[in-house]
């Protein structure tokens, strides 16, 4: 039967390295704090005007292309996970195709907003073309710019220490390799806990607060007033443009749900942990991975972690993770990767990859 390989890989980071310290010029932290809750010492911010979303997205597609020994005009379609989107629309994916040089070919892009599963949940989507044989050479990319929705000051340092920017890309092929590729994808959501990690506005829901969601006390714009828009200056003025995260109950559901999905998508192709070569996490905090790889008894050797450098890039973590092992020499043919992401939705999944 046939599967979906991953035939090449690449990712790009802006060059702009912002260090905890560097924070302490627009909030009150220190580099103690972030080190010790989240593990990271910097991350990568673009310069603004000079890259997108779906720029650092073609930086890292033209790389995973090359690797997979093909032309850019050669992908038949794409599938773009991402939550910061060069515009609120149309979707990064069609900007991506334009960037790539190869609008014209009228290949399809698809745009999948699952935030930090975006990745698992984008590689699902396109492992399921290959196999039913629609497309042959499917480009799947994970690409973020968040650094122009952190709160800055004092009151967003809770979650603008945490993101960076960047971009990961793979593109997957069809293989009938007996064993090799995607062996299994396993994807989850709970909507009931949707504003617990959450960008309000714009969103046509308005900002209105809602008790029974327990949502911020100071969201509350029914006052006609304010207009019927998307955005306005009362929500700019309360913060309502920026994330906002409920950090204890994000990680006491992350350190749950990892394990249980990994387990499940072991358990669909009859492998165990042990089997695991590469760990590849959504890198949300570095006690998170080093949490759930204690949980589930694999080696810190076989985890992959570059939170430390990059932040949590969001839909980028883990394809930047997976290219940036495979340069490392550190995924080899006949590998067992497995890479597992939780985030906002909650979403969570799983995939499973025999290299
Ligand atoms: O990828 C998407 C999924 N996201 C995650 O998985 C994130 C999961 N959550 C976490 O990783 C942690 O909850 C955080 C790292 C975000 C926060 O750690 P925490 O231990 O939950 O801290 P907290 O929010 O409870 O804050 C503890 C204290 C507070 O001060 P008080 O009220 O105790 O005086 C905060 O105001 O730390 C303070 N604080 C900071 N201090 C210095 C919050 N942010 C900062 C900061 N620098 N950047």
């Amino acid at each position: 039967m046939t599967k979906a390989k991953i035939a090449g890989v690449g990712f790009h980071v802006p060059e702009n390295i912002i260090t905890n310290d560097d924070l302490t010029q627009y909030m009150d932290t220190n580099d103690a704090w972030i080190q010790e809750r989240t593990g990271i010492k910097e991350r990568r911010w673009v310069t603004r005007g000079k890259d997108t979303t779906a720029t650092l997205a073609a930086k890292a597609s033209r790389i995973a292309i090359e690797r997979a020994g093909i032309e850019a005009k050669e992908i038949d379609f794409i599938v773009f996970a991402t939550l910061s989107a060069d515009y609120y629309f149309p979707g990064a994916g069609v900007i991506l195709q334009r960037e790539l040089g190869i609008a014209d070919t009228e290949i399809g892009a698809i745009d999948i907003k699952n935030q930090c599963t975006g990745f698992i949940y984008a590689l699902s989507v396109a492992s399921q073309y290959i196999e039913t044989g629609m497309y042959k050479n499917v480009l799947v990319v994970g690409a973020e710019v968040q650094s122009m929705a952190l709160d800055l000051s004092t009151r967003g340092r809770g979650i603008a220490v945490i993101f960076g920017d960047g971009a990961g890309a793979v593109v997957l092929q069809p293989t009938e390799e007996k064993g090799k590729g995607i062996l299994t994808t396993k994807l989850h959501a709970d909507g009931r806990y949707a504003e617990k990690l959450i960008m309000p506005v714009p969103g046509s829901h308005g900002g209105y607060h809602n008790d029974a969601l327990e949502t911020p006390s100071d969201w509350n714009f029914s006052d006609e007033k304010w207009g019927n828009s998307f955005v306005n200056e009362h929500m700019l003025k309360n913060a309502m443009v920026f994330p906002y995260m409920d950090g204890q109950h994000v990680f006491k559901m992350a350190v749950t749900k990892f394990p249980e999905v990994t387990k499940e998508a072991l358990d669909a192709v009859h492998l165990k942990v042990s089997d695991i070569d590469l760990f590849i996490p959504h890198q949300a905090n570095l006690r998170i991975s080093q949490f759930v790889a204690k949980r589930l008894g694999i080696p810190l050797e076989k985890v992959v972690n570059n939170i430390q450098k990059y932040g949590n890039t969001t839909a980028a973590s883990i394809p930047i993770a997976l290219a940036e092992a495979w340069e490392a020499g550190r995924v080899k043919e006949g590998d067992l990767v497995c890479m597992t992401a939780f985030g906002s939705g909650f979403t969570w999944g799983s995939a499973l990859v025999r290299w």
